[in-house]
């Protein structure tokens, strides 16, 4: 069998993601994972919620990598990912009723952020979560060494890509008809943003 990809960062957080997510989701829910990687997140997030639905996504070369993950997994709400690249809209997501992210804004060029944003302002119903997870600067500063110096190896080796601002972010959330509810706090120098869309749309 082949291995399962693997992501260290992903077993020190989804814990701790896991217990804002409880906080914001609600049995019911729809959700659309875009970028899911490795299905760590998906597969630990639809176990410990089995009361929701969890779509994961990522890009086409990305989607059998990840699927390995999620089939070992069998659980009865964690269907197969999906492709979805955000660059080509119209999604086939649906209309979720939340949309969770990790660690994929700082990977995507500029054009793919905003893009991003624009297919959650399709995509998303009234009344939705947006969460997204990472590292962010604010008012153009790094909230330490440590991101900066990622930002500096992720721009060596994808000059396209670099740790977002976060009054940006928030604008391109606001253009989305999404307002922001929590910024939280998290380990390792991450934020954990909470969007709530618009109850009309
Ligand atoms: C650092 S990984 C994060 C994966 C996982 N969410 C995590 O937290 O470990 C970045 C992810 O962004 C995805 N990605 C890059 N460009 C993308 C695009 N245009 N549309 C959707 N996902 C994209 C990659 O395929 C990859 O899964």
């Amino acid at each position: 069998m082949s291995e399962l990809p693997f992501s260290q960062a992903c077993e020190n957080n989804k814990q701790v993601i896991l217990e804002i997510l409880q906080r914001h989701f609600k049995d019911g829910d729809q959700v659309l994972e875009l970028s899911g990687g490795t299905g760590q997140h998906a597969v630990h997030f639809a176990q410990n919620l089995p009361n929701l639905h969890w779509q994961s996504s990522d890009i086409p070369s990305n989607v059998d990598s990840l699927n390995l993950r999620l089939a070992g997994a069998m659980l009865t709400n964690l269907p197969a990912a999906i492709s979805i690249d955000v660059n080509h809209t119209p999604w086939n997501s649906g209309r979720p009723t939340a949309i969770f992210s990790a660690n994929s804004l700082h990977i995507m060029s500029a054009d793919s952020v905003e893009n991003f944003f624009k297919g959650i302002g399709e995509a998303l119903q009234a009344d939705g979560t947006l969460i997204v997870y990472g590292p962010f600067k604010y008012t153009g500063e790094f909230t330490s060494p440590s991101n900066e110096g990622f930002d500096r190896l992720l721009k060596d080796r994808d000059p396209a890509s670099g740790v977002r601002d976060f009054e940006w972010i928030s604008d391109l959330a606001t253009l989305a008809n999404l307002t922001l509810f929590e910024d939280n706090a998290m380990p390792a120098n991450n934020r954990l943003l909470v969007f709530k869309k618009a109850k009309q749309s």
